[in-house]
């Protein structure tokens, strides 16, 4: 069952993958399919984190890969021109401070590879203990970058 589970998930990540190559011709679509994928990842792990599912050190794994792949990947679909349109949330603060936009990306890819070193392989005896909180760093960083450069939807 917990195979099954980390499988499924696994999958859904690959399908996502997909999706994303399909829509590479839209920037706005592709950074919210990869935005997609890293509210799947991080409500995986939340669910682990307070108990309603058991925590599994695969599952946490793939989650953390999934967010460390998504934030080297997602940063590439902000060209110059895809600042409005759709119904991107993106703030334009991001092209006037492209900088720390990436600046932020790059902590989602840190702490995430944290993640992923603390779960890897279920080898650490003590990585329920530390994927609880790296997952408390790892909430920050969505909530720095939202809060700087996320804006309501476009009317
Ligand atoms: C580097 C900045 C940055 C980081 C870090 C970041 N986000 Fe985002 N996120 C964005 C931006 C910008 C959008 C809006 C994209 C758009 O609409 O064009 C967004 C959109 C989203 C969406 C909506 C996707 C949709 O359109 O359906 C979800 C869900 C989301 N983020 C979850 C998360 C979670 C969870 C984390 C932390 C693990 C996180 N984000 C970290 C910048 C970031």
């Amino acid at each position: 069952m917990k195979k099954f589970a980390a499988s499924a998930f696994f999958i859904s990540t690959l399908a996502l993958g997909m999706t994303v190559a399909m829509a590479a011709e839209d920037p706005i679509a592709s950074r919210q399919a990869i935005m997609k994928t890293v509210g799947t990842a991080t409500k995986a792990s939340a669910q682990m984190i307070k108990g309603q599912v058991p925590f599994d050190a695969i599952k946490a794994e793939l989650a953390m890969r999934a967010l460390n792949a998504a934030a080297i990947s997602v940063v590439k679909f902000f060209p110059k021109g895809s600042e409005k349109g759709g119904d991107t949330q993106a703030s334009p603060k991001i092209w006037q401070d492209m900088k720390g936009f990436l600046a932020a990306a790059k902590r989602l890819e840190q702490v995430s590879a944290v993640g992923i070193e603390a779960v890897k392989g279920g080898e650490n005896p003590f990585a329920e203990d530390d994927f609880k909180e790296v997952f408390n760093d790892l909430v920050k960083t969505c909530k720095g970058c939202h809060q700087d450069y996320r804006i309501e939807k476009q009317k």
